[in-house]
């Protein structure tokens, strides 16, 4: 028998909802979400927001979407209706986005059908600045809504909440599934990690303490907005003659860089971390078309941090995303010598000399 998958499972629950049963309710829901940084590289996907490969992040603490919504709920309503702001405007091109999202995830989330939504967003962080917002702003969203669903039907399930929250924002950005667990979050089916899924990310804990306080410097090379979206550039995966090398190269690494985190290998860490941040850009290059989305600066950067590691023997490295900005990874040990070198060496090669600070933190929250 084939097993139920936590999809289905879902879709269960759903079903057996008797939304005509439930009183009408106002209220709202307010969460922040943190964005992500991918150390091993989801790049190439399958229907319906399948990845590929396995990937694994490190959740960043400062870089949050904060999003609040303000629900009325009446089980007679049957049009639903939303309102978004972002940042105290109207944003349609995000409007857009959002109605295509509610439509897709109410067939597990019910009562969105009976329910108008007014939602607010804002950001801590500059759009286009190379962190992902997609992420942040998704897992919020998801998060604000399993929240409503679960104040109306009264049923909380604390132990399942964040993993419903994690599906649910896949099915908005892949790369947000990661944002709902502190420190690293793994996402993907992958042998030797119980609890994996392609479904959902899970929490990765089992860390050596030594990289208990990694930074992450966005070191912004350029500030515009990206040349490739996400979805043209998984799209692109599909006929490029390296993918299945990628895939079953982002699943070695994925095995390398546990191992380093588990033991405190810090040279095999930066070194997997940096080949997976190649492997993304590698793929774009050789896509049809082939994106070139490093500028002058990033290789600057790039060879600037591999000749201080080697000069100082410090433990910092880079990692990229889909963009000439570079991702800065270091340790907080370090924090004086690194931020010295910052800027003294590479902030002249960033737009107007800029960088955003953030470091590992303990994922979303409510407020
Ligand atoms: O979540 P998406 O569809 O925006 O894809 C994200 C892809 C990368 O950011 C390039 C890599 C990753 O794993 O986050």
């Amino acid at each position: 028998m084939m097993e139920e998958t936590y999809s289905q499972q879902l879709l269960n629950d759903a079903a057996s909802l008797t939304v005509k049963a439930l009183s009408p309710a106002s209220g709202s829901a307010g969460w922040s979400c943190p964005s992500n940084i991918a150390l091993i590289k989801y790049w190439g996907k399958k229907p319906v927001q399948i990845p590929m490969n396995p990937s694994l992040s490190m959740t960043l603490d400062e870089a949050r979407t904060f999003t609040r919504v303000d629900y009325t709920f009446d089980p007679a309503q049957t049009d639903p209706a939303f309102s978004f702001s972002f940042e105290g405007r109207q944003a349609p091109a995000f409007s857009q986005r959002i109605e295509g999202y509610l439509k897709f995830i109410t067939p597990y989330l019910p009562l969105l059908a009976h329910t108008s939504l007014q939602i607010e967003s804002r950001n801590t962080f500059p759009h286009s600045s190379g962190i992902a917002s997609s992420a942040s702003a998704m897992g919020a969203l998801a998060l604000c809504l399993l929240d409503i669903e679960q104040t109306i039907t009264g049923t909380a399930h604390p132990e399942e909440f964040m993993r419903k929250a994690s599906f649910l924002a896949r099915l908005g950005s892949g790369s947000a599934s990661r944002s709902l667990f502190p420190q690293f979050s793994l996402w993907g089916k992958s042998e030797g990690w119980t609890g994996s899924s392609d479904e959902f990310a899970v929490s990765f804990s089992g860390f050596h303490p030594s990289f208990g306080n990694l930074r992450d410097t966005i070191l912004i090379v350029e500030a515009g907005a990206k040349k490739v979206s996400s979805s043209a550039g998984h799209g692109l995966m599909e006929k490029n003659p390296y993918a299945p090398v990628r895939f079953e190269q982002a699943r070695v690494n994925l095995g390398e860089i546990r191992n380093a985190l588990e033991s405190g290998d810090w040279p095999l860490f930066l070194e997997i971390m940096e080949m997976e941040a190649l492997a993304l850009h590698a793929m774009m290059l050789t896509g049809k078309p082939g994106y070139l989305l490093m500028q002058p600066g990033t290789l600057s950067i790039i060879q600037k941090i591999r000749a201080f590691r080697k000069e100082t023997g410090k433990r910092l490295g880079f990692t990229l995303d889909a963009g000439a900005n570079v991702h800065l990874i270091f340790s907080g040990n370090d924090s004086d010598r690194v931020n010295a070198f910052i800027s003294s060496e590479l902030l002249p090669h960033c737009e107007n000399g800029r960088a955003i600070s953030d470091r590992m933190g303990d994922g979303p929250q409510r407020f």
